[in-house]
């Protein structure tokens, strides 16, 4: 299928889908049909890769789709919000009202366990066999999206969340080093603040980049065994000293922060960065194809390190991965389309220009282009690896929504005692340790 005769109609196409889903999630009754124009070779996706980068890299995806389906027409739903964060609320309300997308962008782990818990998904176990994806993939992806003994999603991606980016220029200029501990990033913050640049960028209007700057402090503080056990539930933080340290350090570096966090996104940054309007900024490795198509050449005007490098280094791990919808419109469309997520092809097209790596060790390394995807790769396979908080895979998703409110509210108001004390209440009335147990149980 020609891509120009494809265009236009996806683009009708979604706009109807967005109305719906609004539709549906204000309460309205939703008819079950997706499109007038809807038929055995539709196909509807719903996604939130809209962010530069995240976008051309879904674009080949679909493209690499249509040339291996010809017959089957994308109808293309992107919804606006880094990490799924309004996503999550279109999704949840096409599923509750019956109008289930042919399929939609779910992280591995603790997200996906709330759609498959609430009945909504089929396994792929048919998938998943006919590819040997417990030979082509590492056997922690298998773990993560393994539900009563099911697969129930098929990654297609892998993030580490937990890289310190910084401006390389400005920090060969002031003689800075790139920080390996919290403190060392304290160091830096002061000289960079001193030089009149904001030293830590980031971006809260989606809070869940808050959560992005608590993490690699609670990891500084308490490790990966720490980390792990305080996001399912096993640490009362309203005793545990390391958590007290992690709120105590995190408050230091609000004065360091970039002033205007609250009005901007985590796609705000990378150009922030790449100005040197700000000299540092944590986030996960997809920044760096924004960082990349803003004219920032890595190694020349922008490095990234994995943070923190002590007590131990960690593979914060985000998997992005696609789902079946129970009682979809298009279920072999659907199937299709999960088919050629495994494709060695169409994950080297995507997490290249993702920045990212691919789950099916048939790609090669030799795929990449950027230094940070290929150290990705070496990190993945020799440090310890730990699902991301931030983006769903570890907490539960109900917990972690409170969650980024009160770390939100603290980098205003930073009371640590009023931070532990929400921190326990939240723990318990979210269950976080009953809703973890999956986690543990694999
Ligand atoms: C993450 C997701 C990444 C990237 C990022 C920003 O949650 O796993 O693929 O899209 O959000 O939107």
């Amino acid at each position: 299928m020609a891509r120009a005769a494809n265009t236009p109609i996806r683009r009708r196409v979604t706009l109807f889908a967005a109305a719906l889903a609004i539709a549906s999630v204000s309460g309205c009754t939703a008819a079950a049909t997706s499109s007038p124009a809807a038929s055995s070779h539709d196909l509807t996706v719903y996604h939130w890769w809209t962010a530069g980068g995240e976008r051309q890299a879904m674009t080949k995806m679909e493209e690499d789709f249509e040339t291996a389906y010809p017959s089957v027409l994308i109808h293309d739903n992107p919804a606006a919000g880094g990490g799924g964060i309004t996503l999550e609320t279109v999704v949840q309300g096409k599923l509750a009202a019956g109008v289930p997308p042919d399929t939609f962008q779910s992280h591995a782990g603790g997200e996906l366990r709330t759609y498959v818990d609430g009945g909504y998904l089929d396994s792929v176990d048919d998938i998943w066999t006919a590819h040997d994806l417990d030979q082509k993939y590492p056997p922690v992806l298998g773990r993560m999206v393994t539900f009563n003994g099911q697969k129930m999603a098929i990654p297609v991606s892998i993030h580490r969340a937990n890289w310190l980016f910084y401006n390389v220029p400005i920090f060969t200029r002031l003689g800075l080093t790139a920080p390996t501990t919290v403190d060392e990033m304290i160091a830096d913050a002061k000289v960079l603040q001193a030089a009149g640049i904001a030293p830590i960028g980031l971006g809260t209007r989606d809070k869940w980049t808050a959560l992005d700057l608590f993490d690699v402090v609670l990891l500084s503080v308490a490790g990966s065994d720490g980390y792990e056990q305080f996001y399912t539930g096993l640490l009362d933080p309203a005793t545990n000293p390391n958590i007290k340290l992690a709120f105590q350090k995190f408050a230091e570096l609000i004065p360091y922060v970039y002033p205007d966090h609250g009005s901007a996104t985590w796609s705000d940054m990378p150009a922030q960065l790449t100005s040197g309007r700000v000299g540092m900024m944590v986030l996960g490795d997809f920044a760096a194809p924004l960082l990349t198509s803003l004219g920032g050449v890595e190694g020349r005007d922008w490095e990234a390190v994995g943070f923190p490098q002590k007590p131990s280094q960690v593979f914060l791990m985000v998997i992005d991965a696609f789902t079946r919808p129970k009682g979809v419109q298009h279920p072999d469309a659907t199937t299709d389309w999960l088919n050629n997520l495994v494709s060695p092809k169409t994950q080297a097209d995507f997490t290249l220009l993702k920045g990212s790596i691919a789950p099916n060790q048939d790609v090669p390394v030799s795929t990449y282009s950027m230094s940070i995807q290929a150290r990705a790769s070496t990190a993945f396979k020799t440090l310890p690896v730990v699902p991301s908080s931030i983006h769903g895979a570890l907490a539960p998703l109900d917990f972690l929504g409170e969650w980024q409110d009160v770390l939100t509210v603290f980098l205003y108001s930073p009371d640590v005692s009023r931070a532990l004390s929400q921190a326990a209440l939240l723990m318990k009335s979210y269950d976080v340790a009953g809703n973890s147990a999956w986690y543990w149980a694999k």
